[in-house]
């Protein structure tokens, strides 16, 4: 199979990488990237654990190519912390206990985040619907959804980087 050439942003960063063209996202952020905060989970789009974030778009890495995201930005969860200060998705799952776990973390915060820049102030039942791809085995869910408001409220208060 003939290989491609892929460049993209990732996390901030400028990569170019041989791939073969049905080089998985998640695949090509785990193995060639380093970057293995995005988990593999079910493999078919539907839990989460593998949500990145592509051109403000969230995007379950597990069922998009790599040369999909040719000349994107991509974010993965390990972009979120800015120069060592947590993001307030990651703060609101740290002080309401958002997880047990962690296997489904990293696709949450991903997610919480987009969610938040693209509604800063949801209610409740917009985080339960905007949060309803990302699945959790542990925690019912009822403290991811307090931590994403808490992220939304530090988020509103300035109180928290953005
Ligand atoms: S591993 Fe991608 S949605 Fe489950
Ligand atoms: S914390 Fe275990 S799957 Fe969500």
């Amino acid at each position: 199979m003939s290989k491609k050439i892929v460049s993209m942003t990732v996390n901030g960063r400028q990569v170019e990488e041989v791939v073969e063209p049905r080089t998985l996202l998640i695949h090509f952020l785990r193995e060639k990237m380093n970057l293995t905060g995005a988990h593999i989970g079910c493999e078919t789009s539907h839990c989460g654990a593998c949500t990145v974030d592509i051109d403000g778009q969230s995007v379950k890495s597990c069922t998009h190519l790599a040369v999909q995201c040719d000349g994107s930005e991509v974010k993965t969860v390990e972009g979120l912390a800015n120069a060592g200060v947590l993001h307030a998705v990651q703060e609101g799952f740290y002080k309401e206990h958002g997880l047990q776990c962690g296997f489904c973390t990293p696709g949450m915060l991903m997610r919480a985040s987009r969610l938040l820049q693209d509604n800063p102030n949801p209610t409740e039942e917009e985080v339960r619907h905007g949060m309803s791809g990302n699945l959790c085995r542990c925690t019912g869910y009822q403290n991811i959804v307090k931590a994403v408001l808490h992220a939304a409220r530090a988020l509103q208060d300035n109180k928290v980087a953005a």
